[in-house]
């Protein structure tokens, strides 16, 4: 049975904040559906009849709490554990016109990032194996890899329940289940660095981290210690001023390019404009949009990365109105991209600068 939907992962537990800004985002759309979610099982679906033209419309980097936007090809349930392949081949010829060559460059075999789903790692990973040949064969697939290409993607829910699924490259996130998987640096001087590390990785273009992460640039982090979003940026080349009254790790001065202010994070600025300023103090996320905007209203950095930390409750609205609040308060057209990272836990992490 083929219904439309999006079909998006997200970090369990997150499932209703991802719901409804699914529902506000397509009704700001005007389009008609509904989300379908259930806590904790790491992926929401949004049904519509114009899901297709929705996924268009509503671009994955727009999205806050998504990890991966597929359209859903077919929703297979029943699976008969001894051929899978059989309905998946018959879903596709159902549901995807073939033009000109194979219609897909990859095949991703996936499963949600929940507790339920995890054991089903080694399933995908064998089915996968099995089902790549005969999609070439059947000519679904391209002969060798093309990441060009739409990715079909089968995501696994249950061992007698996957989704089919498409995306496309430009509008989806580069790694199955939308997880980047990053190794902690032993020089790190805390797990926050890859916080920072994926937003620079997801948040920025290639072009833009060529040419705004460059030796000899200058950045402040506010509630920096013990290091580890500095460490990051020290990386990166730049001159940092540490803004945190706690102790910054040793190490990170051996660069000559550190200085450690004490002082407080909401009242500091920089005596002459900064190239960067990144924050991941834990505050009341409105103070810290609130202080977020000053700085990009005053001129005082060409950019930013903050964290805004979220409440228990109404996930959703808050992150709204916290964006809303910082935009209108910034007082300038912004670029402005905001994301629940794979390293985020409770808090969103955005990127900023003026248009
Ligand atoms: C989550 S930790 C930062 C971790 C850091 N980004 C890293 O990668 O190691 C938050 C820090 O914010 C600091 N902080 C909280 N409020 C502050 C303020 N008003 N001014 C300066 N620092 C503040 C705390 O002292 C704490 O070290």
């Amino acid at each position: 049975m083929s219904i439309d939907a999006l079909f998006c992962h997200c970090r369990p537990g997150f499932e209703p904040e991802l719901a409804a800004e699914l529902a506000e985002r397509a009704a700001l759309l005007g389009h008609a559906g509904y989300p379908k979610a259930s806590r904790g099982s790491g992926h929401v679906e949004f049904i519509s009849d114009e899901a297709a033209q929705l996924a268009r419309r509503l671009p994955f980097a727009d999205l806050v709490f998504a990890r991966q936007k597929l359209l859903r090809l077919a929703d297979l349930r029943g699976l008969d554990p001894k051929d899978r392949i059989t309905p998946i081949l018959a879903a596709l010829e159902a549901n995807v016109p073939v033009r000109d060559g194979p219609p897909f460059g990859e095949l991703w075999v996936e499963h949600p990032d929940s507790d339920e789903a995890r054991p089903l790692s080694g399933l995908a990973r064998s089915f996968g194996n099995a089902l790549r040949p005969a999609l070439r064969k059947a000519g679904w697939l391209s002969p060798r890899d093309d990441a060009r290409r739409s990715r079909l993607h089968v995501v696994f829910l249950s061992g007698d329940h996957a989704v089919l699924g498409r995306s496309h490259p430009g509008d989806s996130a580069p790694w199955p289940q939308g997880i980047p998987r990053l190794r902690m640096h032993a020089d790190a001087p805390s797990r926050s660095a890859l916080k920072l590390e994926e937003a620079l990785m997801t948040l920025l273009d290639d072009g833009e981290r060529e040419a705004r992460l460059r030796d000899g640039l200058r950045g402040a982090d506010l509630g920096a210690a013990p290091g580890g979003w500095t460490w990051v940026m020290l990386r990166h080349g730049l001159h940092m001023i540490a803004i945190d009254n706690g102790p910054m790790r040793t190490h990170l001065f051996d660069t000559g390019r550190l200085e450690h202010l004490r002082v407080d994070g909401f009242r500091w600025q920089p005596d002459s404009p900064l190239d960067w300023m990144v924050c991941d103090m834990v505050e009341q996320p409105r103070r810290v949009a609130t202080r977020m905007a000053d700085w990009l209203r005053e001129g005082w950095c060409a950019q930013t990365v903050f964290n805004l930390k979220l409440p228990m409750k109404k996930r959703w609205d808050e992150t709204r109105q916290c964006l809303d609040l910082f935009q209108a308060q910034a007082g300038r057209p912004l670029v402005l991209r905001a994301r629940q990272l794979y390293h985020d836990r409770e808090e969103i992490t955005v990127y900023a600068r003026p248009a």
